[in-house]
């Protein structure tokens, strides 16, 4: 147990505490007076703990923070420390349009201003659904006061028939239903809301759960404390331990830039092959990394994640949801196994203070059907794999989820046993591809390879989760349930479908993909790691004299003035997709 700093070192202290500027201190002090807050505790040296509130009526995944605050409040007051709870531009991943991934930067640019401009020594950022992690955590990466991220939680399981039923997941398997029509409306919404019975986020493995095992990994939450269902008592409890922690790590001054390492980085890119992650946390991780001066080029993915197996089993790539995931050991039972073959940088600092191997060392696996002993994987080679080509410099592939279906048909050529090849049928944006999938006349079959592209961070401001495309309704009926999907936007995490996604350069951007056209032929080679397609580089050249000299690569024009001002900012998925320029203001609560 540490006591907190001395008065003087507080940066809350410059607004509440200037004697030479008694008239200025007058003026901050009356305002924050009015709800409760009493004179002597404003000058007693208390540090001020900012509760980053995401949760609202708006994003209903994270709207059990509005109760957990008060438990938060609790523990900072316990421990010494004043609180105020302020609220964060929301960010729900299944209600906002054009799509959630365009608030993230919004949401990050809005708590940077927020943490930076006021009375604040320390946050609690409260984080949740997908975007609500990254976006917290890159706001604290840029201005480097101590934080800590205290997860919201996985909804309680879904049942249906006697079945999980996993949030999002079932949306995906509901409409390839509807599709081949096996179900209908009713049964439809009936299977969907059953995967939903509770508040918290999906409880799948999805980019929510994923990112919120990610930021534990990384060391930005206590340990142990990401995979709590939401409802659970358990929950409540970290919330107060949470709120107590942060008021030690001010004492402490144990800052974003401690614990955010290149080591914890890699930390958490194994986690994420083992878990199973979203093909999001790339770009996230990638964006945080970026914001906090680390140097994490997309490769790194494939050297350090791609020989790790996959050893939990949820939804999308297994079977089991969150509460399971819980109740064999949540992330320190995954660690533990990690630290055993030398995957995890053990001396890796934490949020409480610890090492991420004092932390995890000795966590038992407490279900081993959930999570898997390193020795008995569910998939070897689990994590990404990149490929590049003459279509985009970079994309990703989650190898976890290829079905025996996918493998027995594309993967399964003994001459030629990681490649395939086929015609190229492109969609540009999702209501294209919405409009004429099940339109006889594009001539899909088993063989074609399917294209996405104007739903890049630019195309479709902020990248859509479009990739992952149904094959049209007659070939559902015949058994065909994926086809390969190529494009430059994003895929949801719950979705298990082997896309190749986030290629940067998008088309929007000029990249390789704004020149492809339904009918050419098209090779994809995993063990060399590249797609392109199958015509010369001066065809192509030429395709990109003509495309250029048309006024470019066409996308629909901006709705808000944030679109407008964030795609002439954004950069590529590759490197986060963050608003270039804004990396270059680190740690700037200490200027
Ligand atoms: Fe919010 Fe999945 S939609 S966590
Ligand atoms: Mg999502």
């Amino acid at each position: 147990m540490t006591t907190p700093k001395p008065t003087d070192k507080l940066r809350s202290r410059a607004w509440f505490d200037n004697p030479a500027n008694i008239d200025m201190t007058a003026l901050y002090l009356e305002r924050y007076l009015n709800f409760g807050l009493s004179l002597e505790e404003l000058r007693s040296g208390k540090p001020i703990i900012g509760i980053a509130q995401t949760g609202s009526d708006l994003s209903p995944c994270n709207r059990h923070h509005l109760v957990l605050a008060e438990r938060v409040r609790e523990g900072i007051r316990e421990a010494g420390g004043i609180a105020i709870e302020f609220p964060v531009h929301p960010i729900q991943e299944t209600g906002k349009r054009p799509t959630a991934g365009l608030d993230r930067n919004l949401s990050y640019l809005g708590l940077v201003e927020l943490l930076y401009g006021y009375p604040l020594d320390a946050v609690v950022l409260t984080v949740g659904c997908d975007k609500t992690t990254p976006a917290c955590l890159m706001a604290a990466a840029t201005v480097n006061i101590p934080a800590i991220a205290l997860s919201v939680g996985p909804m309680l399981n879904g049942w249906h028939k006697g079945e999980r039923t996993g949030s999002g997941t079932i949306v995906w398997k509901a409409r390839e239903m509807l599709a081949a029509g096996q179900i209908d409306d009713k049964e439809f919404i009936r299977l969907v809301a059953s995967s939903a019975p509770s508040t918290g986020y999906c409880n799948t493995m999805g980019t929510a759960t994923t990112m919120n095992s990610l930021a534990e990994a990384l060391g930005m939450s206590l340990p142990g404390q990401a995979a709590i269902p939401a409802p659970y008592r358990d929950r409540q409890e970290v919330a107060y331990h949470t709120g107590k922690r942060i008021v030690e790590m001010v004492a402490e001054d144990l800052k974003p830039s401690d614990i955010l390492t290149r080591e914890a980085f890699e930390n958490a890119i194994v986690v994420n092959s083992a878990i199973g992650g979203s093909t999001n946390a790339p770009i996230h991780l990638a964006a945080i990394a970026r914001h906090v001066g680390v140097d994490l080029p997309i490769d790194t993915w494939q050297e350090k994640g791609h020989k790790v197996p996959l050893l939990v089993n949820l939804q999308p790539a297994g079977e089991y949801l969150g509460e399971d995931y819980y109740r064999a050991g949540g992330v320190p039972a995954v660690v533990a196994q990690l630290i055993r073959q030398g995957l995890i940088h053990e001396h890796a600092v934490t949020a409480n203070g610890r090492t991420i191997g004092e932390n995890c060392r000795d966590v038992a696996i407490e279900d081993e059907k959930v999570i898997r002993p390193f020795e008995r994987p569910i998939k070897e080679d689990a994590g990404f794999i990149v490929l590049r080509g003459n279509l985009f410099d970079s994309a990703i592939m989650k190898t976890s989820v290829i079905s025996d279906e996918f493998r027995a048909r594309y993967l399964s050529n003994p001459d030629d046993p990681d490649a395939f090849e086929g015609p190229a049928v492109v969609f540009d944006g999702p209501e294209d591809y919405h409009h004429r999938i099940d339109d006889p006349a594009l001539g899909i079959t088993a063989e074609t390879l399917m294209f996405m592209r104007g739903a890049g961070p630019i195309g479709y401001p902020g990248a859509a989760e479009v990739v992952n495309m149904r094959p049209p309704a007659y070939l559902i009926r015949e058994g065909i349930h994926a086809l390969p999907c190529i494009g430059d936007g994003r895929q949801s995490g719950t979705s298990g479908s082997p896309s190749i996604l986030n290629a940067s350069p998008e088309a929007a951007a000029m990249g390789g993909l704004a020149l492809i056209r339904t009918g050419d032929r098209v090779r994809i080679d995993l063990a060399k790691g590249t797609a392109n397609v199958l015509i010369s580089d001066a065809e192509l050249a030429e395709r990109r004299r003509a495309l250029a000299a048309a006024g470019g690569y066409a996308y629909p024009a901006s709705q808000t003035p944030w679109q407008e001002i964030q795609r002439g900012i954004v950069g590529q998925m590759e490197t986060g997709a963050i608003l270039e320029g804004a990396e270059k203001y680190q740690r700037i609560a200490q200027t």
